[in-house]
C-alpha cells in the first residue's frame, strides 16, 4: 500500500507544512539498483583510540568508492582500539566535526571489538558504543543509517561491511552484529563479485507473494536456482514466481510431519541456503485466544522451522558452505499486544538461533542466523486499520515502513558464501523501530 504520507513529505510545501508541525520527515531511502549499485559519494576512514583492527584498508577500497572527506556518503569509525573513557572520548573527537556534512541516504558504520570479561573498563566502554550508535541511529534523520560491527578481523566482515557501505541496507540501523571468524574461508571469494550465488539451489518457504517472493527474487539475482515452497492453496502464484525467476515451484504444507524429507526427496544434490519464511499471524488477545489460535501460529513459524531444520541437517541435505536463514520479527523481540501466539513462536525462532548456530557450523559447516523484519509494506500489514498503520509506519528512526527487498537484501548478505563468520545473529530490519530498541 502506498506511503502517501511520504510521498507528500517529499515534495516542497509538504516538506515545510510537517516541518512547521513537527511531524515525521521521512527521507526517500536509496535502495539498490543495477544502474546505481553503490552509495554516491566518498568514503571516510577514522579511528580512535588503537591499534587499528587488522586487515581493513584493503577490505573497505574493495567497495569501490573512492575515499575523501567533503560529503561523505559512508563513514567508518574503528573504534576497535577503544579501552577507556580517554579513548572512548576519540570516538566523539572523531565524528562530532563530520556528522553534519554526511550525505542523505549515507552510512555510519562504528567498529568496535568484543567485549572483554576479563577487563571490566574495556567492557564498559565497549558497551558504550552501542547506545552510542543507537542514539545517533535516532537522531540523524535524512535516510542515514549508523550501525555497529564487533569483530577481530576485518577479511572476515567483508561481506558484512559491504553490505552495511551499500544502499542494499537501507532500512537496517541502530543495529549491533557481531562478526567472528570461524567460518570464513579466503577461497569463499571476494564478498564484491557479481553472482555470488551461481550454482547454488536456495529454498524459499511462503514465497508465492510478500516478503518470500522477494527474497526468492533477490537470491535469484545473486545467481541461486530458487525453489518456491508455498502451500498447495497458493500452487498458481508459486509457479508464477518460479517461472519468472527461472526456478522450480514446490507445493508442501511446511507443517507436514514429514515436510523435511518431501524437500531432501525433491532436492537429491543437496541445498545451499534455506530460508524459513513462511509464517501466519492468529492476533488476539491470550484472554480471548483458544487453542485452535495458538496451535497454528506455533507450528508454522516455530514448530516446522525446527523440523525442517532437524531432519534437513540429519540428512546431510544442506551442503556445507551452507546458509541457514530464519524469519524472526520485532514482535518476537519486543511484544506485542493480541500476539502472545506471534511473539512467543518468532522469540522462539531466536532461541533456535543462537543454540544451534555454533553447533550447525561445527558439525555441518553451515551457519544459522535470523532476520527479524519491523514494519514492512506487505499484505499483512495494509491490513492492519489505518491509525495503527500509520503509528506503525513512523514508530522508527527512518519514519516510514520497510519494503519486502530490504528483508530481502539482508538475507542475501547472510546467505552469501563470503558470510561464513556470521553466525547466530539476530538482524532486525526495522528502519530502528522503537519497540524494543
Ligand atoms: P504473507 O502472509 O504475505 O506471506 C506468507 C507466505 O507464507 C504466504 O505465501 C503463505 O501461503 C505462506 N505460508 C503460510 N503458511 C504456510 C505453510 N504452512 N506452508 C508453506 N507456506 C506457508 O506474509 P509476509 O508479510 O510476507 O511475511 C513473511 C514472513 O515475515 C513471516 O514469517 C512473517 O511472520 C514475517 N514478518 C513480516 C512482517 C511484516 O511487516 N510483513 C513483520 C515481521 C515479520
Amino acid at each position: 500500500m502506498a506511503d502517501r504520507y511520504l510521498s507528500f513529505t517529499a515534495t516542497a510545501p509538504g516538506r515545510l507544512l510537517t516541518r512547521r508541525l513537527g511531524l515525521p520527515q521521512p527521507a526517500p531511502l536509496r535502495r539498490w539498483t543495477a544502474q546505481r549499485p553503490g552509495l554516491d559519494g566518498p568514503l571516510l576512514h577514522l579511528t580512535a583510540g588503537g591499534p587499528p583492527v587488522p586487515g581493513l584498508a584493503p577490505v573497505l577500497a574493495r567497495t569501490g568508492l573512492p575515499t575523501g572527506t567533503t560529503g561523505p556518503a559512508a563513514v567508518v569509525l574503528d573504534a576497535t582500539g577503544v579501552r577507556d573513557l580517554d579513548t572512548l572520548a576519540e570516538v566523539h573527537a572523531a565524528l562530532h566535526p563530520v556528522v553534519r556534512s554526511v550525505a542523505a541516504s549515507g552510512r555510519i558504520v562504528v567498529l568496535g571489538a568484543p567485549l572483554d570479561a576479563r577487563d571490566h573498563h574495556q567492557a564498559a566502554v565497549q558497551q558504550a558504543l552501542e547506545g552510542f550508535v543507537r542514539s545517533l541511529g535516532k537522531e540523524i534523520g535524512r535516510g542515514r543509517t549508523v550501525n555497529l560491527v564487533r569483530l577481530t578481523d576485518a577479511a572476515a566482515a567483508e561481506s558484512t561491511l559491504h553490505f552495511l557501505l551499500s544502499p542494499r541496507s537501507a532500512y537496517v540501523s541502530g543495529q549491533v552484529i557481531a562478526v567472528g571468524t570461524a567460518g570464513f574461508e579466503e577461497s569463499d571469494g571476494p564478498a564484491s563479485r557479481a553472482l555470488p550465488l551461481a550454482g547454488r539451489t536456495a529454498l524459499v518457504t511462503g514465497a508465492a507473494r510478500g516478503i518470500g517472493e522477494a527474497v526468492a527474487e533477490t537470491l535469484a539475482r545473486d545467481g541461486a536456482h530458487v525453489v518456491v515452497l508455498d502451500v498447495p492453496q497458493a500452487e498458481e502464484d508459486a509457479r508464477r514466481v518460479a517461472a519468472r525467476l527461472g526456478g522450480t515451484a514446490l507445493t508442501l504444507d511446511i507443517t507436514a510431519a514429514d515436510a523435511g524429507e518431501r524437500i531432501a526427496a525433491e532436492l537429491p544434490d543437496g541445498l545451499d541456503v534455506l530460508i524459513h519464511n513462511a509464517g501466519i499471524t492468529r492476533d488476539r488477545r491470550l484472554v480471548n485466544m483458544p487453542a485452535d489460535r495458538w496451535s497454528p501460529v506455533l507450528d508454522v513459524n516455530l514448530g516446522s522451522v525446527l523440523r525442517t531444520t532437524d531432519a534437513l541437517l540429519a540428512k546431510g541435505a544442506l551442503r556445507t558452505g551452507g546458509r541457514i536463514v530464519a524469519t524472526a520479527s520485532i514482535a518476537g523481540l519486543a511484544g506485542n499486544a493480541g500476539q502472545t501466539n506471534y511473539g512467543a513462536s518468532k522469540a522462539g525462532v531466536a532461541g533456535l538461533v543462537r543454540s544451534l548456530a555454533p553447533r550447525a557450523l561445527a558439525e555441518h559447516g553451515v551457519t544459522v542466523n535470523a532476520v527479524a523484519p519491523g514494519f514492512i509494506e506487505t499484505r499483512m500489514t495494509a491490513a492492519v486499520p489505518l491509525f495503527i498503520r500509520e503509528a506503525g509506519r513512523r514508530m522508527n528512526s527512518l519514519a516510514q515502513g520497510g519494503l519486502p527487498v530490504d528483508v530481502a537484501e539482508t538475507t542475501a548478505w547472510l546467505a552469501h558464501p563470503a558470510s561464513g563468520a556470521v553466525n547466530g545473529q539476530v538482524v532486525r530490519v526495522c528502519g530502528q523501530s522503537l519497540l524494543g530498541a
